[in-house]
Formats: structure tokens, C-alpha cells, sequence
């Protein structure tokens, strides 16, 4: 029973947006109303200064400091929230497309000047990948931002999400008066720098009492009544069900410097956000509930500090009990191991650890170990499936400076592509090597690590490709014709996977028109 309860008590998500959009200042909201911070401003930012932007080591410094940020476990009413940082910076989005393989569900952050951007887009695509539920949340509702139904509209558009308002705003900017809470009808007045739990709420009850004139004026009061009558006829009920298969999301709006709407949206989160989910594997469904460890690493993190020379592989628990010095089975390298530093990432501190439970996220120090993807079990044989790779955006050869050298190029690229740095192809029937990334930052990582912990010199050759697409046939015939026609085009990912490697949108759709017994895909499994 006992373990049972310790599972219904987690919710382990992310809080994603755009970069600027409040992802840090919510984050923030949130630790202080789960006492695990005490002052605002107490959290250190992982956002990358855009001064800092041509300066790798900075980045990389930053970085650093958010380990201990990456995530942040605190209680709130009785729920222990799991709450994965993901990096802001554009050039990082690939990591923060592994940590969503290891949430439950996501906090969706839009600025409602800005309305959706270009890395919301992405983000969601991922999530839609996985059906993963998600609550948004419309920020900076103290600025002047789109018309509330405008941005409703554009939200849903852009993001193929249907939407579910769960408060109602009156006005934005200077004018911006508060919310109307449609599910608990009370209006909770806007205030700037709410402090936690002292916000302004008027239970309502009647949207047609006359309170609501009184605390609003005439207008505004008679344009919320227009608005919620509208907005009732249109959603109803909100479907919990529909929220947890992803196909509603509930919508609150608010401020979160003002810490403004913040307590509506978290009460909310506690209420319908999943416990720690099922997740499929290559052999079966594994449940929290099941007696025996399971969990996967989603992210390596390896410390370029010289100070702090460490790499830190993140273990998220999927079933069963993670104990500390307790033999468990790496799958892939079939041979058991302990741990006797795991630790676990309190919002101030890490902490050595003795257990931890499905939902929660393990800190394993490792010395080459472990890669992405990699399952620990207590001796059953499998892995879990849904840990893609994505194309990357950026391509360019790597040119070994250092004959000599070649040995220590090799393994440097093997180990760093493990950690999910980049991605390595290798030209069909050549061995011209070739790096993907999401952005230039990760070449200037790479070119630096391998000159200071490989001894390897390289330097990179830029490549005119855009996408890489994984290729697969029914026919053996066509796939082996394609290749043969297109090979300066072919290449293999680690795996061996073949790829096909379009300089253009205009290249990749006239392939796929041109070859329709070829599959194009824009993602490749780590384990299928
Ligand atoms: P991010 O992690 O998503 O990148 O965003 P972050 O929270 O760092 O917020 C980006 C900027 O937006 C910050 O200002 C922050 O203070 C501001 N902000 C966050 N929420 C609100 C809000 O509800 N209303 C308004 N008006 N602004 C908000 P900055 O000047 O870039 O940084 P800082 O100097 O304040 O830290």
C-alpha cells in the first residue's frame, strides 16, 4: 500500500515556451508556493544571457550551475512534484526534446504579446508525438497583449491543439483587472506582486450579481458576462480523459512575475495531471505499479568545468524501487551494477539518496557507462521504446587535423555522441564522417572537447544539408535502387539506420513524390 501511495503522490512534468516567454519566473512561482525556495529571485536562471551567446564556456558554465536545477522535487498539498528543467536556449532544444521522453505531462508557457513563436511550435510537435497532456499557460497578462480570442484561436491553429479555458481574463496591460475562475466561479483581482496564498478572490457564484458590477465597473462586468456565456456554450465541462490522452488543454491565464494566476493553474495541475504513466517497452507495457526497478537515462550530462569534472546520467524511475548499492541490470552492456552516490535534485541542493519511486529522476555519477536510451532493470532484458532521435538542422564533415590521432577521434566522437551532443553519420560506402547538430554552439562544444579530452584536433567542413531523413522500404529492390542513385545523399547514423540527407525542402519533396515505395522519416528510435 504503502508503494502505491508513493506513486499516486508524484507528478513529474516540464515547463516549456519559447525562450522569454516567463519559463524561469514560473518556475520560480511555483518552488515558493512548494516552500522550497523562500525568496524570489533564489533560483538561478539556466536561461543562456543573450550576451553570453558567442561564448560557449560561459554557456557551458551556465549549464553547469543548472545541473543542480535540472530537477526540482518539492511537496505541495500532499503531492510531490517533479518538476524537469529544460534549457532555453535554441541550440540545446535536442536535450530538451529527451527530457519530454521522461515527464507525464507538460506546463506550455505562451506570452500573450508574442503569441505562439517558433520553439512553442517545435516543442509541441514532440509532445503531440507522444500524446503527452498539457496545460497552458498565457503569461504576462499585465502587458498589452492580442485580443483574448484571437490568441485562443491562434494557439489552437498553429499548435493543432483544441483548448479548454479554465480562467477567463478581464482586459490586459494597464487595464488588466484579474480572472474569472469558470470552474470555481470567483473572480480573483490582479494585484502586482502577489505573494503566495494572499490573492484577492470574490466568490461570485452568479456571474449576474451584481458583486461582479461593483468590482469591476459596468463594462467590464457586462463584457466578462458576454464572454463567460460565450465560453461556457463553446467547452462545458472540461474532460479530464481528454485532458490525459492530449487532446485538451486546459488554458489559464495570468502574470507570473505578479505571481498572478499562478495558484489557480498549480491547484489545478494536482488535481488531473497523471500520476507516473505506463510506458511501452520493446518486450511489453511496464507499469508503475510492477514490483521490479525499471528506468531509462534521458540525458548525460557531462560537465566541461575543469573544477567539476563530472558526468551525471539521469535515471528516470518507470517501476518499482531504485535503491542505493543495489545490484541492478544494464541492459545493453548485460552486466549489473550499483550505485552508491545516486542522489536526487532537491530545488536547493543535491542530496545522496537511499530510494526513489516511479515518476522520480536519479543523479548517477558515470564514467562512460551509459548512453542515451539505456535501460536498468533487475535482470529482465529490454528497453524502452519512444526515445527518438530528431533530424538534426546543421551538418558538417569532420576533418581530423591529427593523423596521429585518429584512434582518440574515433572513440572522442563515439563517447560524446553517446551523451547526445550531436549526431554521427558516416557516408554510405565512404567513411567520411559527418556531425549533426541543432546549432552552431554544439560544433564549438564538440571541436573543444575533443582537443581536451581526446588529444584529437579537428576542424569542420560545412555541409549543404538541411534535414536528415531515416529511409526504409517494403521493398528491398527500390531501397537498394535509391541508394545507389542518390548515395553522395546516403549516409548511416550510428546504428546503422540509412539516412537520406536533403539539401532542400524542394530536394526532400520531389524524393518522396518521385520514390513513393520509400519511406521518409523525420525521427529514428533508439530502440524499436
Ligand atoms: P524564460 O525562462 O522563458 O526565458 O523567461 P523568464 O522567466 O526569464 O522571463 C523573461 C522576461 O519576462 C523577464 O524579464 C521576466 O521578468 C519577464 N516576465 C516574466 N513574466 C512576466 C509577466 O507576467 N509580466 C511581465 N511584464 N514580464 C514578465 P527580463 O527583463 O528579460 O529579465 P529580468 O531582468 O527581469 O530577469
Amino acid at each position: 500500500m504503502k508503494y502505491e501511495n508513493e506513486i499516486n503522490k508524484r507528478r513529474t512534468f516540464a515547463i516549456i515556451s519559447h525562450p522569454d516567454a516567463g519559463k524561469t519566473t514560473l518556475t520560480e512561482k511555483f518552488l515558493l508556493f512548494g516552500g522550497a525556495i523562500q525568496t524570489a529571485g533564489a533560483v538561478k536562471s539556466n536561461k543562456i544571457k543573450k550576451h553570453a551567446t558567442s561564448d560557449f564556456m560561459e554557456i557551458e558554465r551556465q549549464r553547469g550551475i543548472s545541473v543542480a536545477t535540472s530537477v526540482m522535487s518539492f511537496e505541495y498539498k500532499g503531492t510531490l512534484i517533479n518538476l524537469l528543467d529544460t534549457p532555453g536556449h535554441k541550440d540545446f532544444a535536442e536535450d530538451t526534446y529527451r527530457t519530454l521522453t521522461a515527464v507525464d505531462s507538460v506546463i506550455l508557457v505562451i506570452d500573450s504579446v508574442n503569441g505562439v513563436e517558433a520553439q512553442t511550435r517545435r516543442l509541441m510537435e514532440v509532445c503531440r508525438m507522444r500524446d503527452t497532456p498539457v496545460i497552458v499557460f498565457i503569461n504576462k497578462m499585465d502587458r498589452d497583449g492580442k485580443n483574448r480570442f484571437d490568441l485562443l484561436e491562434e494557439i489552437e491553429k498553429e499548435l493543432h491543439l483544441q483548448l479548454h479555458p479554465m480562467t477567463w481574463p478581464i482586459n490586459s496591460g494597464k487595464d488588466f483587472k484579474g480572472v474569472y475562475n469558470l470552474d470555481e466561479k470567483s473572480l480573483v483581482l490582479f494585484t502586482a506582486n502577489t505573494k503566495a496564498a494572499d490573492e484577492d478572490v470574490v466568490q461570485i457564484n452568479d456571474i449576474n450579481s451584481n458583486l461582479l458590477d461593483e468590482k469591476l465597473g459596468d463594462r467590464d462586468a457586462a463584457t466578462l458576462r458576454e464572454d463567460v456565456e460565450l465560453v461556457d456554450a463553446v467547452h462545458g465541462q472540461l474532460n479530464i480523459e481528454d485532458y490525459r490522452h492530449g487532446k485538451v488543454a486546459p488554458v489559464f491565464f495570468g502574470s507570473a512575475i505578479n505571481n498572478f494566476g499562478v495558484r489557480e493553474m498549480l491547484d489545478t495541475f494536482i488535481k488531473i495531471a497523471p500520476t507516473p504513466l505506463c510506458r511501452p517497452t520493446t518486450l511489453r507495457e511496464i507499469c508503475p505499479g510492477e514490483e521490479k526497478l525499471s528506468g531509462f537515462i534521458f540525458k548525460i550530462h557531462a560537465n566541461l568545468d575543469p573544477k567539476h569534472r563530472d558526468r551525471i546520467a539521469f535515471l528516470r524511475v518507470c517501476s518499482g524501487k531504485f535503491e542505493r548499492n543495489k545490484y541492478f541490470h544494464h541492459v545493453r552492456l548485460d552486466k549489473d551494477v550499483r550505485f552508491s552516490n545516486p542522489y536526487t535534485f532537491l530545488a536547493r541542493d543535491k542530496d545522496v539518496i537511499e530510494e526513489a519511486y516511479p515518476g522520480d529522476v536519479v543523479g548517477l555519477f558515470d564514467t562512460g557507462n551509459f548512453k542515451i536510451g539505456d535501460t536498468l532493470t533487475e535482470g529482465e532484458n529490454f528497453f524502452f521504446t519512444g526515445i527518438p532521435s530528431f533530424s538534426p538542422e546543421i551538418f558538417k564533415e569532420v576533418v581530423n587535423k591529427d593523423p596521429m590521432k585518429s584512434k582518440q577521434l574515433e572513440k572522442g566522437l563515439l563517447q560524446l555522441t553517446d551523451e547526445g551532443v550531436a549526431q554521427l553519420f558516416t557516408q554510405f560506402g565512404g567513411n567520411k564522417k559527418i556531425i549533426g547538430c541543432v546549432g552552431e554552439l554544439q560544433f564549438e562544444v564538440i571541436q573543444y572537447r575533443l582537443l581536451h579530452e581526446y588529444s584529437a584536433s579537428v576542424q569542420f567542413n560545412s555541409l549543404p544539408f538541411y534535414k536528415a531523413c531515416w529511409i526504409t522500404s517494403k521493398d528491398p529492390k527500390k531501397l537498394e535502387d535509391f541508394i545507389r542513385y542518390k548515395h553522395a545523399n546516403i549516409a548511416e547514423d550510428k546504428d546503422g539506420h540509412l539516412v537520406y540527407l536533403a539539401q532542400s525542402e524542394w530536394f526532400l519533396n520531389t524524393e518522396r513524390t518521385n520514390n513513393p515505395d520509400i519511406e521518409f522519416h523525420f525521427t529514428s528510435e533508439i530502440h524499436k
